[in-house]
């Protein structure tokens, strides 16, 4: 049976928590569906399209992963998608309240769509979007956290010059 799973998220921009969860997902079944959801009640920094297109160029080495963009439930993409198993990363505990009653709720709303759980690599359990826009948003350096191609697209939104080294010291 070829199985087939959902990662969704907002991904407002992809990390290299997600991409390690998308990576060890993807040799966990056939084919997975990463979904990157409109969230608009995030009034998410980066665009919708930008999102997607970043998260294509993140996953594009992994051949059995597409990259959709969402909008509306879960449970809804699933169907479209043809899936009834939602991947999710827990980084830490103060993940695992809110996953399982969003899971509850996917399931109330879905009953056979299951929701799989993956732990984040430890070396990544701090790392959010929203800590990285923080960074990148005072031109600190976030080349550890995300993909060079992330790195030159805040360089783009914020107009800088395509600087993805580390801060310069007072002395350099
Ligand atoms: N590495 C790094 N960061 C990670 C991570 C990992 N492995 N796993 C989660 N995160 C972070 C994200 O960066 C994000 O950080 P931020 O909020 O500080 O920016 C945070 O955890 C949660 O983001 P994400 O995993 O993208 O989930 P989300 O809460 O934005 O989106 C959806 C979750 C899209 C799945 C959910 O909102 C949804 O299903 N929406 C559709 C509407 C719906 O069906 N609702 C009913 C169910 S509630």
């Amino acid at each position: 049976m070829n199985v087939r799973a959902i990662y969704p998220g907002t991904f407002d921009p992809m990390t290299v928590g997600h991409a390690d969860v998308a990576e060890r997902a993807s040799r966990m079944f056939d084919e997975l569906v990463i979904g990157v959801a409109a969230s608009r009640s995030k009034n998410p920094f980066f665009t919708l399209d930008e999102r997607v297109a970043l998260a294509r160029r993140i996953t594009e080495s992994l051949g059995n992963v597409t990259v959709r963009p969402f909008e509306g439930l879960l449970v809804d993409f699933a169907a479209a998608a043809n899936s009834q198993v939602v991947v999710r990363g827990l980084r830490a505990i103060s993940d695992f309240e809110f996953e399982v009653q969003i899971a509850g709720v996917n399931r109330h709303l879905a009953p056979k769509v299951e929701t799989v759980f993956i732990a984040a690599a430890q070396e990544y359990t701090f790392l959010s979007s929203s800590i990285v826009r923080e960074v990148a948003g005072h031109d600190g350096d976030v080349s550890d956290f995300v993909h060079p191609i992330v790195v030159e697209a805040f360089n783009r939104k914020y107009e800088r010059a395509g600087r993805t080294g580390r801060r310069p010291t007072p002395e350099s």
